[in-house]
């Protein structure tokens, strides 16, 4: 590799601009291990980058993707040797560090996990960031089968169901036999969101109003990936007992709630953050993708994109507009 393509984020006055730009290897400044990029992916924290550096690219010119996998090429870690699969989420790459909308990164040895055998590139980053997410929280939601000992999961409510970590939740949480409703803001979608096993579908509109302390109990469990007014509702409905884990802001990033939830039914609300999660459980995480979740199915809901299209259609996301995983070729 001497020259490869990347999108490339600029910052001058006012003036903020993306292109596709073939630059030379130089440029990669950061880290030990340099890897050649199969896949990236799209999540919400792209948007916001492409927009305008969302408050989180802190040096210009920078190369965002917040995510990627593929194959070593050069190392100098022990850890890691030319032809190793990788996988990158998190550690803020893509944000202070550059990242993996380009054909090549470099990155720190203790941020990449090995692919494991039983996925490929391709899967890895159609789960990406808001996979390992989605799989963080339904993690938490069995705890309270598995870690708690408590009493079985009925009942699961999944929030921005068609989004990246929604899609992947419910597809997730109906594999492993539970009742999935599915709340979204996409009239639509219903039928999307019935293939990756959704049993309900509730419209966005019934849970973004002012919640009660207390109302009917109706969920064992809950992802939430939007917060605000549709969290304080989902609170309000989860039974005794009942795990709530909170990922996203895609609604608000407020909470206004009670403390009745929790002390009256013990309530759990486990907020979750993929970006600073250790390797070993990212490791752990990322073997068990094939348990959790049926590729043949979600694929389905992927589209695929190069570079030029995230910089034409990224904006989307912020708008709540896609449905599914945004699957990146970066040599498209
Ligand atoms: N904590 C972490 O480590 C972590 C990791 C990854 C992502 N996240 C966060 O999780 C959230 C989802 O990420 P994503 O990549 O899945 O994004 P996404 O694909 O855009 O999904 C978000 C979904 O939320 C719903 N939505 C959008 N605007 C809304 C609004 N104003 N009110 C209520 N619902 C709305 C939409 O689904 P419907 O149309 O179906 O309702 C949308 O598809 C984001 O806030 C992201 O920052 C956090």
């Amino acid at each position: 590799m001497s020259k490869f393509k990347a999108i490339i984020l600029n910052q001058d006055g006012e003036k903020f601009t993306r292109e596709v730009k073939e630059i030379d290897k130089s440029f990669l400044k950061h880290g030990n291990v340099v890897v050649k990029i199969d896949y990236s992916s799209l999540n919400y924290k792209d948007g916001m980058i492409l927009k305008n550096g969302g408050k989180l690219v802190k040096e210009y010119p920078h190369i965002p993707g917040i995510d990627f996998a593929g194959t070593v090429e050069e190392s100098e870690s022990p850890n890691f040797k030319n032809g190793d699969k990788v996988i990158l989420t998190g550690w803020r790459v893509g944000e202070i560090y550059f990242g993996g909308y380009a054909q090549y990164a470099k990155v720190q040895d203790n941020f990449l996990v090995k692919l494991p055998k039983d996925l490929d590139t391709k899967k890895a980053m159609i789960l990406g960031t808001a996979g390992l997410t989605a799989l963080m929280c339904v993690l938490i939601i069995q705890a309270r089968e598995t870690i708690l000992k408590g009493e079985p999961i009925k009942d699961v409510l999944v929030t921005g169901a068609t989004g990246g970590v929604g899609s992947v939740a419910v597809l997730a949480l109906s594999k492993l036999g539970y009742i999935v409703s599915a709340v979204t803001g996409k009239k639509d979608k219903s039928e999307f969101l019935k293939s990756i096993g959704a049993k309900n579908i509730i419209d966005r509109s019934e849970l973004d109003q002012e919640a009660r302390p207390l109302d009917k109990a109706l969920y064992d469990g809950v992802v939430d990936t939007v917060g605000g007014k549709i969290l304080a509702k989902a609170l309000s409905h989860t039974r005794p007992n009942g795990m709530v884990a909170a990922c996203g802001l895609a609604s608000s990033y407020k909470l206004d709630t009670t403390v009745m939830p929790f002390i009256i039914r013990g309530i759990k609300l486990w907020g979750v953050d993929s970006v600073t999660a250790p390797i070993i459980r990212r490791q752990f995480l990322w073997s068990q993708a094939t348990t959790y979740v049926d590729f043949e199915k979600l694929s389905k809901g992927v589209s695929i994109w190069g570079l030029q299209d995230i910089i034409s259609s990224s904006s989307k996301i912020l708008k709540g507009d896609i449905s599914g995983r945004v699957l990146v070729d970066v040599n498209k």
